[in-house]
């Protein structure tokens, strides 16, 4: 499916829709990221990928996402154009529904894109909302991101918590920093960055998350590491007390 501009996109997911090309473009980023990943990638992502079943074969079909998803976390992905606004995408979250895109970059574009395709929401999100504490972690978030949606401040704040975390997040396991984070694991420039010597890696402290701005322009400089994704969901209080010592 292509489209000129963000206002063409479609509204659903309509599956005999995707063309040869799309089919190339996913088996294509689904094999490479398998090979960029293999030794560098969270096992619990691992793990939930193959629950969820992906394969280099298949484009996701949002329904059978939702099949796998709702028993074991009752998440599920609801189809949006383009990024959402704020409001409607904390709302969604609320409800456990992520919002995704269901087109796919072109040939041409397969290492640049201005906004996420669905191979970053679909293969780089999906798999971890089978884990319970990171959902546990999104939906505390986006309860959090309601009350506050009013205060540019917090949403700012709560920005950097999902950019160093959902996005651009590092995990310890048995002794091995590993990759969870959505931008890291659909883009391959990302992948080779994180686990380089240039950026810096740093234990996982939400207050210095809620005060380090980013870039989005940029591979990034600064990577936070967690022990766990039941960290992630212990982290839900003291990100209610930061924002509270702001008033
Ligand atoms: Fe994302």
């Amino acid at each position: 499916m292509k489209f000129k501009s963000p206002v063409q996109r479609p509204l659903t997911q309509v599956y005999q829709n995707y063309t040869e090309e799309d089919f190339k473009v996913w088996k294509l980023l689904f094999n490479r990221q398998q090979v960029n990943l293999k030794a560098k990638i969270s096992q619990e992502y691992l793990g939930a990928l193959k629950e969820i079943g992906f394969t280099a074969d298949k484009i996701p079909d949002f329904k059978e996402i939702e099949k796998r998803l709702k028993p074991l976390t009752g998440w599920s992905l609801t189809v949006v154009p383009c990024i959402s606004p704020q409001k409607e995408f904390f709302a969604f979250l609320s409800q456990k529904k992520f919002t995704a895109s269901c087109w796919l970059r072109s040939m041409e574009q397969l290492d640049y894109l201005e906004e996420p395709d669905m191979f970053h929401d679909v293969f780089g999100h999906a798999p971890l909302l089978a884990n319970k504490y990171y959902t546990s972690f999104f939906e505390g978030i986006s309860r959090i991101a309601l009350k506050h949606i009013n205060d540019q401040r917090v949403i700012e704040m709560l920005g950097r918590v999902y950019w160093f975390t959902i996005e651009f997040g590092l995990i310890r396991e048995q002794g091995q920093v590993k990759i969870y984070g959505a931008g890291i694991i659909s883009s391959s420039s990302e992948t080779e960055n994180c686990m380089s010597e240039k950026p810096e890696q740093i234990d996982f402290d939400i207050r210095e998350i809620m005060h380090t701005s980013f870039r989005t322009d940029i591979l990034q400089q600064k990577y936070f590491v967690i022990q766990s994704y039941e960290q992630l969901y212990r982290t839900l209080g003291v990100i209610e007390t930061v924002i509270e010592e702001l008033a």
